[in-house]
């Protein structure tokens, strides 16, 4: 059965909710022109003071609204934390976890992203599991264990038992925000044996399931090759989804 293509834009630390509901309108006639297929999932995970205007500024479009953090407790004196039901509320389906940026600028240990991911879960919403190597990681051969540690020790709480319980993404570190795309050879490598990892880990039925998207400069231009990669599920798109025209053709070249 062939996994549902997932395209998720990131917007980091940008776009103020005025910001967020002109996205939203310029997005929305682009829908109404162009549609994607309705086999093709689209999120975007906004700041969290953003997701309640962008909730109502979606209304029905087929936009998923998504998180890029939460704590894993469900209350409690956590200052400045965010917990999972309250991303519930906001209207979230889904949340990013483990980000290399949370990881390399926040000190995240896969420790605390591991009980995130069980939190998130229990909570109803989809975890988008992120992981990827450095730049030195890859030249030292060491790709595969440093995805395959980051794999196993997020999944150390919990282990999906059907394939729509989880989303993985494969984010070299190299990649992101640089323009050095990796090439879709690259992706596929790496993501096939993502693939195979997670298999070891919760049987091959449940890993062939699971959706595993790219991430790390992913445009207009480049989304066709790579999607056609057989590993490459959908994107995590950051810079490219800032813009909505640009990210509606990303859209529509993911949806072949
Ligand atoms: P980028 O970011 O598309 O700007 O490279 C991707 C990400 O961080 O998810």
């Amino acid at each position: 059965m062939a996994r549902t293509p997932f395209v998720a834009g990131n917007w980091k630390m940008n776009h103020t909710r005025a910001l967020a509901r002109a996205w939203c309108a310029t997005f929305r006639e682009l829908y109404a022109a162009h549609p994607w297929p309705a086999e093709v999932e689209v999120g975007v995970a906004p700041p969290f003071t953003t997701l309640e205007a962008l909730h109502d500024a979606l209304g029905k479009l087929p936009v998923l609204l998504g998180a890029q953090n939460a704590h894993h407790e469900p209350k409690g004196a956590f200052t400045g934390e965010i917990a999972p039901d309250m991303l519930v509320e906001a209207g979230c389906a889904f949340v990013i976890l483990g980000h290399s940026e949370r990881r390399h600028l926040f000190g995240e240990p896969d420790e605390r992203i591991a009980r995130k991911v069980a939190a998130v879960r229990r909570a109803g919403m989809t975890p988008v599991l992120c992981v990827g190597e450095t730049e030195p990681e890859r030249d030292e051969g060491r790709m595969q264990a440093v995805v395959e540690s980051q794999l196993r020790k997020g999944l150390e709480h919990f282990r999906p038992a059907t394939g729509d319980q989880l989303v993985l993404a494969y984010e070299p570190v190299w990649a992101i925000g640089t323009g050095r795309t990796a090439t879709p050879e690259q992706a596929q490598d790496a993501q096939r044996f993502l693939r195979d990892a997670l298999a070891g880990l919760c049987g091959a039925p449940v890993a062939h399931g699971v959706r595993i998207l790219y991430g790390g400069s992913v445009t207009p231009a480049n989304a066709a090759t790579l999607i056609a990669q057989p590993d490459v599920d959908g994107f995590l798109v950051g810079g490219a989804s800032l813009d909505a025209g640009g990210f509606h053709k990303l859209v529509l070249a993911a949806a072949g």
